[in-house]
Parts: structure tokens; sequence; C-alpha cells
């Protein structure tokens, strides 16, 4: 009896989405000026919408002096979204901000109707995206958790569902019986959450010995990372063949994808496609991204991808540098890469741009433009993670002779008594290893 509740709570909206007609809810405190914004995150709310499977029937920015404890907006505001969603028919109601529990089942009284927040839609974004197990196992963690304090909420729906009225057999429950369930699908979900994570510690622990076995290797690495939409998976395939699905959806990539590179100086290294960033990503969130850009926090050297073309890639990039900096990742040597230069008729932004990232470089990913210049940039930037060093190895210990010599560009190969001397130019990971060999640097 315990186990049943889950699935069928949490996959509630999953049954609503393919019917719901949506009427979308960008509010922002402040004065008319803030109009535009609320357009641009409405539109980007919008996308998302879609892509989870939603039917968007009307957006609304919604510019208020001040927020409710109890129903987010106003009284008054709260009317004309009430009215609005009447007037078009709307199945479902989706905030772009985070609408706390309580607020959330306050809502759904004033409108009779479900209503959801950005987070439950990228959640759900998330899970018909999952690919790996682990992505899978990140992402229900991240909705078990999401859902735990709203049960009661939950079952306020199923009571509808099933006809509140407490007739029958069947019917609805009374409130003792409610408390009582919500108290047994707490347990459930505890328990869920338990399970989940020492799944993922398991498949975490699998992953990290094939990590460690490529860092063995020692091919430096670089991690594509930046919004959604960015070009990343673009990117990705132009340079290798990697065949990365590419659509023109918010988070087409999950799970992150390596190939190997060969760069014009003939360094091979290793390039990994992440999962795009997003503005105001919750921190359920970016614990689950947290598994999925494991590999960009192995990179050496990060490829920060910015739409230029986009109105609204300043905010974009600050939103890729929170989460980078949530993930402790920020202080990684990143270059720049300004895309979908073919787009942009107009350089204001670029030249914006260029003011917070002079270094950056231009290039179309989808028209293979600007990739010399990319690919200078990358091998100057690999230079920069390698010094030149002296070593003395025992002839006894070869092997490290031929691991230098694999990773590494010799400068000269000389002999002294059962030693081998090396002069080479090596990877600061790779020296870090040597470091019981050097001798000068
Ligand atoms: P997520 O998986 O959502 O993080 O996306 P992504 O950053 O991997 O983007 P993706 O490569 O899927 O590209 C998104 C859309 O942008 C696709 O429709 C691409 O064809 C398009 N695109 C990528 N690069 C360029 C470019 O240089 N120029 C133009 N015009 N379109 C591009």
């Amino acid at each position: 009896m315990e186990t049943e509740i889950s699935d069928h709570n949490i996959s509630l909206l999953s049954v609503q989405k393919g019917s719901s007609r949506a009427l979308l809810v960008s509010v922002i405190k402040g004065g008319a000026a803030q109009r535009e914004i609320c357009e641009e995150h409405l539109q980007e709310l919008s996308l998302l919408a879609e892509t989870f499977g939603l039917h968007v029937v009307h957006k609304t920015p919604c510019i208020i002096r001040r927020y409710d404890a109890k129903t987010y907006v106003t009284e008054g505001k709260l009317q004309e979204l009430v009215d609005f969603s009447k007037e078009h028919q709307a199945t479902l109601i989706v905030f772009d901000d985070e609408i706390a529990p309580s607020q959330q089942r306050n809502l759904e009284k004033a409108f009779g109707l479900p209503v959801i927040d950005r987070t439950e839609v990228i959640l759900g974004v998330f899970a018909q995206r999952a690919q790996t197990k682990e992505a899978r196992l990140q992402i229900e963690l991240a909705q078990v958790k999401y859902q735990a304090p709203r049960l009661k909420r939950l079952w306020t729906h199923l009571s509808r569902q099933h006809g509140s009225g407490g007739s029958g057999s069947g019917g609805g429950h009374t409130k003792g019986e409610g408390e009582k369930q919500i108290e047994i699908d707490r347990r459930i979900l505890r328990r869920r959450i338990d399970l989940l994570e020492k799944e993922i510690l398991e498949v975490k622990a699998q992953r990290e010995t094939q990590r460690s076995s490529r860092h063995r290797a020692e091919i430096p690495m670089f991690g594509i990372i930046g919004y959604t939409n960015a070009g990343k998976s673009t990117l990705l395939n132009a340079l290798t063949d990697a065949k990365v699905f590419v659509e023109d959806k918010l988070f087409a990539t999950l799970d992150t994808t390596t190939r190997k590179f060969v760069l014009p100086n003939n360094q091979e290294i290793l390039l990994t496609d992440t999962v795009g960033f997003i503005r105001k990503l919750p921190h359920l969130l970016v614990a689950a991204f947290k598994s999925t850009l494991e590999e960009a926090f192995h990179s050496d050297i990060l490829l920060h991808l910015v739409d230029v073309s986009h109105p609204m890639a300043e905010e974009q990039c600050d939103a890729t540098f929170e989460v980078l900096k949530e993930l402790n990742v920020e202080k990684k040597p990143i270059i720049t890469v300004f895309n979908k230069i073919d787009l942009c008729a107009d350089h204001s932004m670029i030249n914006r741009l260029r003011i917070k990232y002079p270094k950056a470089v231009q290039i179309s990913a989808l028209h293979h433009k600007g990739f010399d210049e990319l690919l200078e940039m990358m091998i100057k930037e690999l230079s920069n993670q390698r010094r030149i060093a002296t070593l003395r190895i025992p002839q006894l210990d070869y092997g490290v002779v031929s691991e230098v010599m694999r990773s590494g560009n010799i400068v000269s190969h000389t002999y002294e008594e059962n030693d081998v001397i090396l002069r080479a130019d090596l990877p600061n990971v790779m020296l870090e290893k040597m470091k019981k060999y050097i001798i000068n640097e």
C-alpha cells in the first residue's frame, strides 16, 4: 500500500501536460522600464514550456510594486491574472519565478487551476531529456526533493481528481485520513531519497574509475560550457564528428559527450560538451548539474560559448558565471567564444561584451567561421598550462621515461651514470605527478 504513492503523485503534471493550455506569467518588481526584461524572460519561459510539451495560450508580464507573502502577487494583480486565465481558457498557470509551496496552494485556490513554476518546468524538461542512468537518477532526486514540501498540494489535486465530496468508498479523503496519508508519503519519499542518493554514489564511483584511467593518459581536456542553446553541440560536431543531437530547443544536451581532437600543432586534446546553463537555475538543479558537469570540473580549460545574437547575451553570460561560481570552477582558465556572429547585423552587443571579455574569439559554429583563431587561442592557452623542466629518471623507472615522451615535447635527452636526464615541455598536471624527478625548472 505504501509504495503506491510517489509515482502517481509525481507524474501528476506529466499526465496533464499534453492537453494543458498554459498561461505564462513573469513577475518583476519595479516600474514600466522593466517590461522589456519581463518580455524576454517570458520568451525564454515559453521555449521551456513548449519543450516540456505545454501549449502556450498567452504570456503576461506582471509589473508589481510589492510581493504578497500569501499569494506572491497582490490582490488586484491576481484578479487581473485570473481574468486573463478565463479569457484565454487556460488550464494551467506557469510562473517564471520560484513560488513557495504555500503560495502555490493559495494561487491554485484563486485560479481554480493548477499553478506550477519555472523550476517544475525545468525539472520536467530535464526528466524528458536525460539519457544516462546517472542523469536520470539525479533528476529524479531533484524532482522528489522538490515535491516533498508540496505533498499537501498534491493530495488536494488527487482528491479533486477523484471527486472531493468524500462520498462512496473510493471517493475523497477525510481530513484525518489525508494528514495520515501525507505522513506515509513523506516517509516513502524520504526512503526514495536515501535510495537514490545511494545509487548515485555507486554510479559516480564507476565514473570516477573511468576518469582516472583517462587522466593517466594525461590528455588535456577542454570543456565547452555556456547558456542553453548557445551552440555547444554544434561546435563539438563541427570540430569532431561527434554527431551530438542539435536542436533549436533548450537543453537538447543533458549528458556529456567527450571526443578526441587534434590541434593544428598536433597536440591531442579531449573536447567535452556539457549541459547548458540557465538563468535562475534552482538549487536542486545545480546539484543535478553537478554530476552531469563533472566532466567540465575536470577540464583543464573551459570554452565559454556565448550566443551573441541573443538580446539577453549579457545576462546569459552573468547567469553562466553564477553557476560556475556555485560549482566552484570559475577560477579555471576560460576562453570566451562569441558564437552565431553570422546572425549579428548590428555589432553593438559584441562591442559591449568585448569590454567585459577583451580576449574573446568570434566564431560561427554553424558556418565553421573563425575556427583558426579559436584553435590558435586554444594552443596558446594550453601552452600557458605547461612548463619546461629537467628531470632525472633512474633507469629502473624506464616506464616513466616513456610516459614523459608520450605527453611532452622533449628538448634534450642525455645519460648520466644510470639515470636518464630529460629536459621537456610538459603539462602542469604531469609535472605535478613527476615532482620527485624534477631537478630544475
Ligand atoms: P543545449 O543543449 O540547449 O545546451 O544547446 P547547445 O548550446 O548545445 O546548442 P546547439 O548546438 O543545440 O544549438 C542550438 C541552435 O543554435 C541550433 O539550432 C543550431 O543550429 C544553432 N546554432 C549553433 N551555432 C550557430 C551559429 O554559429 N550560427 C547560427 N545561425 N546558428 C547556430
